[in-house]
């Protein structure tokens, strides 16, 4: 009882450091909320990866992505969390499913990330977040013939290769080729 009160202290801290270090607005404009089970089976299957690939999850909360798209494709995975607790319950979701050696997990802001070597970038972000990140596309080397997949909301000036419906309540998933 006594060492989960100490973990959730520390939980709370690591939080509050977060805070301290990012500041509210990066935290709040694409909250925790995981992509969906069957969601991210479809963004994946949309993605088309190939064994040896590099996928990255930019934002990849607690890393269910990152380790679905390795377990199933055979690619490697890249994961940017700003979010210290998350990032943390990413590292042991790769260790738990013996994925840790292909997963290269990273607590750091995504717009600091370098892209270079990316083959599918999957994202479930904000759409003012979506902007930003088509912005940071046109910015930034990317290899050619690269994709992104973005669960849920589209980047406004690039026209998607493929949209697909996922849910019931019309949420879209969108694939674009670099
Ligand atoms: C909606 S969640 C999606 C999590 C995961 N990709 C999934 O689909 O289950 C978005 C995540 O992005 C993270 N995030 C937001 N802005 C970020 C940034 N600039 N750098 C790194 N992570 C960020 C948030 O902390 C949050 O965990």
């Amino acid at each position: 009882m006594l060492d989960l009160f100490v973990v959730i202290w520390i939980i709370l801290f690591l939080s509050f450091l977060t805070i301290i270090i990012y500041g509210f607005p990066a935290i709040l404009s694409a909250g925790p909320i995981p992509a969906h089970k069957k969601g991210i089976g479809k963004a994946l299957e949309l993605a088309k990866i190939k064994p040896g690939e590099k996928f990255y999850d930019l934002g990849c909360g607690d890393g269910r992505v990152l380790v679905k798209a390795v377990k199933k494709y055979d690619c490697y995975g890249v994961g940017y969390e700003l979010v210290f607790p998350y990032y943390l319950l990413a590292k042991a979701r790769a260790k738990l499913y013996g994925k840790s050696d292909k997963i290269d997990m990273k607590c750091k802001n995504f717009f600091k990330a370098d892209l270079q070597n990316a083959d599918v970038i999957f994202c479930f972000l904000t759409p003012r977040l979506m902007q930003k990140i088509g912005k940071l596309l046109k910015e930034t080397e990317i290899k050619k013939g690269a994709r992104l997949v973005s669960y849920g909301f589209s980047i406004k000036d690039m026209e998607p290769v493929e949209k697909i419906k996922h849910s019931k309540e019309n949420w879209n998933i969108y694939l674009y080729k670099i």
